[in-house]
């Protein structure tokens, strides 16, 4: 079983409308859509905005339905002048750009007294997702590399540089690095798949409503053609 995570309804909307849906329950307000989806098992389900939802929800994943490797899908903010609007990330590794224990003497988004911080995807479901990227969504171009999350939505240039120059990332979100940590500490892979929304500076916000649904779409080709693949 695959555990499928999107943080807001028009992430998961269209995924679940392909589903084959056998099963629904709702824990802690997320309602867990089980099923089949390109004819393999998933469970969907919409985790809510933000680390604390994100990293909740990949639990309960774990614990109430057994999965064996979560899929984080959504939209996501460029952190690259290459990387544009529609264009595909996909996870290397995950990383909380909020986290802040300098004081102490760590670097930013390091976890104080944890082994590790930066949290790898899967290396072969992530080659795969780049394969069956090129094919299904031939129009845009695909990344291989690192997700930074943070419980902010960035739109300042200046914020956004910080974020590029302190941790190397592709793009910026809200859930993923959470679901990553989540999925670490149950020894379970994970793999993140965002389409660029907006280049997180501050033409965001225009940016976010109006490319929104074309990213969205190019996210579920991907989602389904991964599954497809994998079948
Ligand atoms: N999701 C989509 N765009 C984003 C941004 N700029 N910052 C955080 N999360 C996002």
């Amino acid at each position: 079983m695959i555990g499928i995570i999107g943080a807001m309804e028009v992430e998961v909307e269209k995924l679940r409308e392909a589903m084959v849906i056998e099963a629904s329950k709702t824990i802690a307000g997320m309602t867990f859509y089980s099923g089949t989806l390109s004819g393999v098992p998933v469970t969907l389900v919409r985790s809510g905005i933000g680390k604390v939802n994100a990293a909740m929800c990949a639990q309960i994943l774990c614990d109430c339905f057994q999965v064996s490797m979560i899929w984080n899908t959504g939209i996501a903010g460029s952190l690259c002048a290459d990387i544009n609007i529609g264009d595909i990330v996909i996870s290397k590794d995950a990383l909380q750009h909020d986290m802040d224990a300098v004081y102490f003497g760590y670097a930013p988004g390091v976890i104080p007294q944890q082994e590790v911080s930066t949290f790898p995807a899967d290396e072969a479901l992530a080659t795969k997702a780049m394969e069956v990227c090129k094919s299904v969504n031939p129009d845009i171009s695909v990344f291989s590399g690192r997700v930074v999350s943070g419980d902010q939505f960035v739109a300042d240039k200046d914020k956004k540089k910080w974020i590029s120059e302190t941790f190397g990332g592709m793009c910026t979100e809200m859930e993923g690095a959470a679901i990553a940590q989540a999925a670490y500490l149950n020894g379970i892979p994970f793999l993140i798949l965002r389409a660029i929304s907006d280049k997180a500076d501050d033409s965001a916000t225009m940016d976010y409503t109006t490319f929104e649904k074309k990213a969205i779409e190019h996210m579920v080709q991907l989602t389904l053609g991964l599954l497809k693949a994998i079948a």
